[in-house]
This record gives C-alpha cells, sequence and structure tokens, in this order.
C-alpha cells in the first residue's frame, strides 16, 4: 500500500457512504485530511475512524456544495495545496423521465455536476490545487450508459466525465472518473422522487451492493496508481460489457432490470 504520509485529499460527501469509505482509505495511508459535507454530526464521526486509522491532520468543512457563497468565503481558509481533490459528493433520483418536475431534474444537476465544476474552478482560482494535483470524480456506472428511473442522474454523471475528461486533455493532469456500480451506502434514502420529494427507502438493490470499505479500497488503489477510469461493483458492471459489445441484448434488458 503506497503511503500518503504529508499529501493532502479533500474529498466531498466524506459523511456517509462512499466518500466516508475515501476518507478512511485515504487516513489508512496517513494522509492529511479536508473533509466536506452538510452533517457535521457524521463528519465528526468520520473523523474519529480516520484519526484512528492513522490520518494526518483533519479538517472538517461543514458546507452545502450548492451555496455557492459560503463555499467561496471557505476556499481563502484551506492552507497549503491540495494533493488530491475527490469531488465524490452526490444525490440520486427514483422517477420516471416523463413524470420528474424539472426543478427535481435541475436540483440533481446542480448538486452532482454544477456543484463539483464551481467547486474545483473556486479552488483553482485561489491556488489551492495546480497541475500536479490529482483529481477524482465520482461519477457512476450511470454515467456510462442510460438506466431507467435515473434519466437526470444519468445526464448529470455523463456531464461530470465529459467535463473531467475535457479538462484532463486541455491539461495533461492526472485525472481518475470512478464509476461505482451498486454500493451499499444509503443513497436511495436521499433521492429525489419525481415532486422532489426524498426517496426515502433504502432499495434492495442499494442493501445488496458492494461493501463501501472495499469499493473504496479499489478507487483509492486506481487513484494512486494513475488510472483514468475505476469501474467498481458487482455482477452489474457486466452491462458496461453488454452496452459496448452488445448493444441489442442491452437495450432488450436494462428497461427490465429492477430501478430499486
Ligand atoms: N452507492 C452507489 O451505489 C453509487 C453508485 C454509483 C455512484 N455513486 C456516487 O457516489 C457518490 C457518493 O454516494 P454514496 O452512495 O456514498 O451516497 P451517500 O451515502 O448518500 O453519500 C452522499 C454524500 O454526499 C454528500 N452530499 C449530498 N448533497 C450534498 C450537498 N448539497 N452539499 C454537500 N454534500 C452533499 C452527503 O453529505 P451530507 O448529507 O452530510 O451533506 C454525503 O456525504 C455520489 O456521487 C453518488 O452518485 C454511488
Amino acid at each position: 500500500m503506497k503511503s500518503l504520509q504529508g499529501q493532502t485529499a479533500l474529498i466531498t460527501g466524506a459523511s456517509s457512504g462512499i466518500g466516508a469509505a475515501l476518507a478512511r482509505e485515504f487516513a489508512r495511508r496517513g494522509a492529511n485530511l479536508v473533509l466536506l459535507a452538510r452533517n457535521r454530526g457524521r463528519l465528526e464521526s468520520v473523523r474519529n475512524q480516520c484519526a484512528n486509522l492513522g490520518a494526518g491532520d483533519i479538517r472538517l468543512l461543514e458546507a452545502d456544495l450548492t451555496d455557492y457563497p459560503v463555499l467561496d468565503a471557505l476556499v481563502p481558509t484551506l492552507e497549503g495545496r491540495l494533493d488530491y481533490l475527490v469531488l465524490n459528493a452526490g444525490i440520486s433520483q427514483r422517477s420516471l423521465a416523463l413524470e420528474t418536475d424539472e426543478s427535481v431534474d435541475r436540483r440533481v444537476m446542480e448538486v452532482d455536476f454544477f456543484a463539483p465544476v464551481h467547486l474545483a474552478k473556486a479552488l483553482h482560482a485561489a491556488g489551492k490545487w495546480d497541475h500536479d494535483t490529482h483529481i477524482a470524480a465520482t461519477s457512476s456506472i450511470s454515467g456510462l450508459f442510460g438506466f431507467p428511473q435515473r434519466s437526470a442522474y444519468c445526464a448529470a454523471k455523463h456531464a461530470l466525465k465529459g467535463y473531467f475528461e475535457a479538462l484532463q486533455l486541455e491539461t495533461g493532469m492526472k485525472v481518475t472518473l470512478l464509476f461505482p456500480g451498486r454500493i451499499n451506502t444509503p443513497i436511495s434514502l436521499s433521492a429525489l422522487e419525481g415532486d422532489g420529494k426524498a426517496h426515502g427507502q433504502m432499495d434492495p438493490g442499494q442493501a445488496g451492493g458492494m461493501d463501501a470499505d472495499r469499493c473504496a479500497r479499489k478507487c483509492v488503489d486506481g487513484i494512486v496508481r494513475g488510472r483514468r477510469q475505476v469501474r467498481v461493483g458487482g455482477k452489474e458492471m457486466l452491462a458496461c460489457f453488454a452496452y459496448k459489445w452488445f448493444p441489442g441484448l442491452f437495450f432488450r434488458l436494462a428497461g427490465k432490470v429492477s430501478a430499486v
């Protein structure tokens, strides 16, 4: 395991699920951490876990990623330069495209696409990262092809992939796109339904997904090895193969897979 002692990683969405697991994985490698999310209590619990695992300095940023004035005020308070910027926070969706209010489409795009782009630009403008920083962004298997009841989510995750691939091409810097399949996290609880209400249920597909710490280990391994993409999950990842090589089969079957 490569040591990241003395290196600093900022991780968004670090209060729960994959982000908390990524924080623990960076901690095991001795990194300094800047952990961002809205929920202070959950951030503090992740901080304690990371401290016990061997993290260096840990700073918590309690902020809504879509509250840009608050975010812009926080950015200059960060000390030093980031070695890793992990744009992971996100929300999902549980609603048919034509039954989804446009405000929900926009909210999912705001959290999952515009907010990470805003944060990356604000940090760059403040000199907090440069060409030698490694950026990782959590897209999704839904960022590789369409999936039912995820129209806005798929759109946002495709957008994230396109944006950060373009940035990589323009700058030549290291960018790793993470494409998790179904990971066992509470993401379905906060997923938005068509009217904007939280889904509020732990979906069976989610509960049966890969363990978040296992997912994070594979992601961080891929990041430190400089991989352009990390695809991680269970048998659902076979859909990537079907989409590429047997698109007819993919389009016959994917619409029938349970979306929850
Ligand atoms: N679980 C999966 O199967 C799966 C699969 C593919 C991709 N992903 C992606 O992985 C990432 C992490 O998801 P997860 O499964 O770990 O879900 P999760 O457990 O619900 O975690 C989501 C994280 O994002 C943060 N967040 C959400 N909205 C935010 C906002 N407006 N401002 C700041 N932070 C915000 C949450 O923190 P607070 O609530 O404390 O703000 C939380 O830490 C997401 O981008 C998701 O799309 C997940």
